[in-house]
């Protein structure tokens, strides 16, 4: 399946209002993408993130429990055709174009990258101590489980969603 930046756009605007609004400077944002695959759900969080609340309090994990995809993800260097998606301000602020042996591509720039944690993790397994967020993106994995496993997938993360009263 070929993946995208700023897949379901309107999240990504949901997410930006609600850090403006919702979240103090003052604390650290967690975000965690749970099902991460090669990465461009996380790099998007992180832009928006950035842009939202500056370089400082927060952090995301990524994670999935396909280590190839993870290895891609860590990367954080894609093909230039998958930069369309990414609205101008952002690729100025966020990419930097390939040039020789990596023309074509474009690389994360290592200011958002150093913010990212990439973990292999079993969703259905029990999880490590990862901590708690504020928000855990589970997006476009959910409808490959069956029904039980679906229910044992949310009861392991469920916990570690922090309890809040915003949406
Ligand atoms: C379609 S991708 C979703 C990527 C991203 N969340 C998005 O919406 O753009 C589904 C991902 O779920 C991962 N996955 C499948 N079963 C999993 C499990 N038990 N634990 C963690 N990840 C799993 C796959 O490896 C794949 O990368």
């Amino acid at each position: 399946m070929k993946l995208f930046f700023f897949r379901e756009e309107n999240h990504f605007t949901f997410l930006e209002e609600i850090m403006k609004s919702e979240f103090s400077p003052l604390k650290t944002v967690r975000v965690w993408s749970a099902a991460c695959s090669s990465g461009e759900e996380v790099y998007t969080i992180a832009m928006v993130l950035s842009e939202a609340l500056g370089h400082g309090n927060w952090e995301v994990i990524g994670s999935d429990i396909s280590e190839k995809v993870l290895a891609k993800a860590v990367k954080g260097t894609y093909p230039i055709e998958r930069s369309a998606n990414i609205p101008k301000k952002y690729l100025v602020k966020y990419c930097l174009k390939g040039v020789r042996g990596k023309s074509g591509e474009f690389i994360l720039k290592n200011s958002l990258r150093e913010k990212i944690r990439f973990l292999k993790i079993n969703l259905y397994m029990e999880i490590p101590d990862i901590g708690t967020f504020d928000i855990i993106f589970l997006r476009n994995t959910l409808i490959y489980f069956d029904t039980d496993t679906k229910k044992q997938v949310v009861n392991n993360m469920l916990p570690l969603l922090k309890k809040t009263d915003i949406l």
